[in-house]
């Protein structure tokens, strides 16, 4: 495993790391996310991420038993949560001081943990001043119940008037955002994003590396079934990655398939060893259904080497998705 550290953060992350999104308490059972859990950590993985809003505080629960049950030293891995999503009623949802707080006391209780390493904003407010919530964030940094506090698809000015905000009150700042970034969506994460990174050290630690499975080319010929694509909650992701939206997605994948096994390796490990050829991503949140999915993309950082120059040009001229 490579390590990483988290912008100019002082905080090493594994460049791969694992997430619980639409699995935990929802697609797979507590055995297979504690295998994954298992393999994950003992090939390195030190940064495992969640959600109030995944699986309806279902996936902190299961990963919170998960980390009670392997007893692994609290010091040896990396935990997040993130607030937005926490129920219909008005102050369950948003980045108020009281849901930002409530929030965390709750993720804290279901991941049976004393603190989280990282915690975010799941999205932006829209009806909260940026103010309320950099202050909340740092009033739990003081109480010692998260240490870093960031962002995700918060767009690059609002995240500059929180850091802005931040350094004129002598507040901690975000210290990193957790954008999507896959050969398919780059714009944000390449463009909007790019003065973050310098100016203000932000790290990243990215989501849906695979398009939700897409890179694998998994639906390359036919949809394959058990798959996310086939939840009724996910209608929405289906459309646009293999279905009525999806443009020309699965013609690129065949042709990046195809140059994925002309240099000896699968789509799955060259998309993924992409968005780490990246030095902005600080780690790459793999998501798995299965054991042998993980097995699988954890080995994707042997495959960074073949993202050549001749390569990297390969993969530009398939996709087409540089920003301008
Ligand atoms: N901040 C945010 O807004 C946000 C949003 C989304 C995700 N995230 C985080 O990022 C994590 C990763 O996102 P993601 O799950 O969307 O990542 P992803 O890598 O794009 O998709 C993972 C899914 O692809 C399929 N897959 C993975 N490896 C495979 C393989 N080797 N062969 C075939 N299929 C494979 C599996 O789904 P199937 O078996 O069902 O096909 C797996 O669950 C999440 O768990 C979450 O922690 C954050």
């Amino acid at each position: 495993m490579q390590y990483r550290r988290l912008g100019k953060s002082g905080l090493q992350v594994s460049a791969l790391s694992f997430g619980s999104w639409v699995t935990f308490g929802a697609q797979i059972g507590d055995d297979v996310a504690e295998n994954c859990m298992k393999l994950a950590y003992d090939r390195g993985v030190n940064f495992f991420d969640n959600a109030e809003t995944y699986a309806s505080g279902k996936s902190e629960i299961v990963m919170g038993n998960i980390l009670k049950k392997m007893n692994w030293d609290r010091t040896s891995y990396v935990l997040s949560s993130k607030v937005f999503w926490g129920g219909k009623k008005p102050n369950q949802i948003g980045l108020s001081r009281k849901h930002v707080m409530e929030a965390c006391h709750a993720a804290l209780r279901r991941l049976q943990v004393d603190y989280l390493d990282l915690y975010y904003c799941h999205r932006p407010d829209p009806d909260t001043p940026v103010a309320e919530t950099v202050h909340a964030m740092n009033v739990l940094i003081q109480q010692g119940k998260i240490f870093y506090w960031g962002t995700s698809e918060w767009s690059a000015e609002r995240i500059i008037e929180a850091h802005t905000y931040a350094e004129k009150n002598n507040l901690v700042g975000p210290t990193m955002e957790q954008p999507q970034y896959n050969l398919f969506h780059r714009e944000r994460f390449e463009k909007e994003y790019a003065p973050l990174y310098e100016k203000y050290g932000m790290g990243t630690t990215i989501w849906s590396p695979l398009a939700s499975g897409m890179l694998t080319g998994k639906y390359n010929d036919a949809a394959p079934g058990n798959t996310r694509m086939e939840r009724d909650d996910l209608k929405w992701l289906k459309e646009r990655m293999i279905g009525a939206e999806s443009g020309d997605k699965i013609a690129q994948v065949k042709v990046f398939s195809s140059l994925a096994r002309e240099l000896g390796t699968t789509p799955a490990k060259l998309a993924i060893a992409w968005t780490l050829k990246n030095p902005n991503v600080s780690t790459t949140i793999l998501g798995a259904s299965k054991l042998e999915q993980l097995e699988e993309t954890l080995t994707s950082l042997d495959a960074l080497e073949l993202l050549t120059e001749d390569v990297m040009v390969k993969v530009e001229n398939i996709f087409q998705t540089k920003p301008a």
